[in-house]
């Protein structure tokens, strides 16, 4: 048994738990958006085509805001495409997934489908193959009351209100030589400052995300962030940060310390920005939306798009199938992105339904939770209030891409209004169970109201359509609290949620 002790105190508070920690995505990708979220011919389905079974796992799962069209397709999209009378919609060659894009669905029925769903629309605009003017002509689409051209053809298309959109998204990995439009942080730096400037003549209180890195192991990482915010850093609000997981050769110990790269990527990102305000000498602060993030097996067959003449509708891609350890890493990424939400303002676990996802559906069928739909759904459901800091001694273990990692990582929150703390902590030993002996004698008066863990002695195991919960988070009998002191087991490769609450009055 590994021992570990972690303390929880309400003096290291590190910032309030953002309900935006908790977002995704929802890109015209593979069947994300048709046979995943739409699908007329589907029995739940309605009348747009909106599936209502996935409508309620994405409610179950707990997403608060949903970024959209992508991703890569939203650099070569044009917005007006999706708009009026759906037959009259002109199909198009989506070139960054290689498919066809009947556009069926476009931005009117995206945010009728945030509506049912109840999730804030996070939006994006194309900046690849496109500029400053489209961009303006989505903002009034979208958010003009009336009395305009584009904001009276979203009225007579049936949106009497505007929509209420606060975050938008400059562009996406305009940094990365796959991206259509792909730019130099100097030349992109500029686009996003002048739209964004634009942008807010017509609303001035708006959120604007520039685009970062779309990766740290980008060669241009951090000289990318440096320029682009050389250029617009008075304009706009967060600066994007990317991020993919997945377990390479075979190395499992590497894998389950991905929140280490994630800390990293997210302290160096935050160190530019702020160098930045040092030479800017101003107040203003630039936070980070963390608007893709996940575990994705981007080498695999699975991922790579059609080519050729083969120019499919929704075909299947990037839809990796997880097992335990995959949540379990999805679950040490929620941790990091808690750990660091004075600065993390915003995130998107990319993405929703079929592609790289923890929904899947099949066409007019089935629709399921993968593994890595629960370690999000708990901390979605259980994180609030603020969060502290988990002070940890554990012992470490050598990995091949991090060095020594300790073994248990873990973060915690409390609601001071309701007096309820909540432990999230993962074991990354692959062999041997830990013991945490968690001190909460500054919080007094609490009881374990409930421990779960999720684990299975098989880490390989996966959801499927046939059997979705055979593996599912479980009570966890070790749990005690005494003396101020919480001790409770957690197995090998596992995800552990406990939540304390005060003990009743009387
Ligand atoms: O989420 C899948 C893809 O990953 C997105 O389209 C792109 O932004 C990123 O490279």
């Amino acid at each position: 048994m590994i021992p570990v002790s972690l303390t929880v105190d309400p003096a290291f508070r590190i910032g309030p738990v953002r309900r935006r920690t908790f977002g995704s995505f929802v890109e015209h990708l593979g069947r994300c958006v048709y046979t995943g979220i739409h699908d007329p011919e589907h029995p739940s389905a309605d009348a747009d085509g909106f599936r209502r079974d996935v409508v309620e796992l994405t409610r179950e799962l707990g997403v608060s805001t949903v970024r959209y069209p992508g991703g890569n397709f939203v650099s070569g999209y044009r917005w007006e495409d999706g708009i009026g009378p759906v037959e009259q919609r002109p199909r198009r060659l989506d070139l960054a997934w290689h498919s066809t894009e009947p556009n069926l669905v476009g931005v009117d029925e995206f945010l009728r489908w945030a509506a049912l769903a109840g999730v804030e629309p996070m939006m994006a605009v194309n900046l690849g193959t496109r500029g400053v003017q489209e961009a303006l002509d989505l903002l009034e689409y979208c958010t003009v009351r009336s009395g305009t051209r584009l904001s009276d053809l979203r009225r007579a298309h049936g949106a009497a209100e505007p929509y209420d959109i606060r975050m938008w998204c400059l562009g996406n990995e305009l940094d990365g030589p796959w991206q259509l439009g792909h730019k130099s942080a100097y030349e992109y730096g500029r686009l996003a400052a002048e739209t964004a400037r634009a942008m807010r003549m017509i609303r001035p209180d708006l959120e604007l995300v520039a685009c970062g890195s779309s990766g740290s192991g980008m060669p241009t990482f951090g000289e990318w962030e440096r320029v682009v915010l050389g250029e617009a850093y008075e304009q706009v609000d967060l600066v994007s940060a990317h991020a993919y997981y997945c377990e390479e050769d075979g190395d499992l110990g590497s894998f389950l310390a991905s929140a280490v790269d994630m800390d990293r990527f997210v302290e160096s990102v935050v160190a530019t920005a702020d160098a930045v305000r040092a030479q800017k000498k101003v107040a203003k602060r630039v936070h980070v939306s963390f608007d893709e993030w996940n575990v994705w097996y981007v080498h695999r067959a699975e991922s790579r798009p059609p080519s050729g003449d083969d120019w499919p509708v929704a075909p299947v891609l990037l839809e990796d199938r997880y097992h335990v350890a995959d949540a379990v890493v999805v679950g040490s990424l929620l941790i990091s992105l808690l750990r660091h939400t004075d600065r993390v303002h915003a995130a998107s676990l990319a993405q929703l339904v079929n592609v790289i996802a923890p929904i899947m559906t099949e066409p007019g069928g089935r629709a399921w939770r993968q593994t890595t739909f629960h370690p999000f759904a708990q901390a979605s459901r259980y994180a609030s209030g603020d969060v502290l800091q988990v002070a940890i001694d554990a012992p470490t273990y050598e990995t091949a891409r991090f060095g020594d990692v300790p073994l248990v990582d873990a973060v915690a929150t409390r609601d001071e209004a309701t007096g309820d703390v909540t432990l999230f902590a993962v074991n990354r030993s692959q062999g041997e169970p830990a013991l945490l002996e968690v001190d909460v004698r500054s919080l007094p008066g609490l009881r374990v109201r409930e421990a779960t863990t999720f684990a299975n002695p098989d880490h390989t195991w996966q959801a499927t359509a046939d059997d979705d919960s055979s593996v599912l988070p479980r009570p966890n009998g070790t749990a005690a609290l005494a003396d101020g002191r919480l001790r409770i087991e957690v197995p090998p490769v596992s995800w552990n949620v406990v939540r304390l609450a005060p003990v009743p009055a009387g």
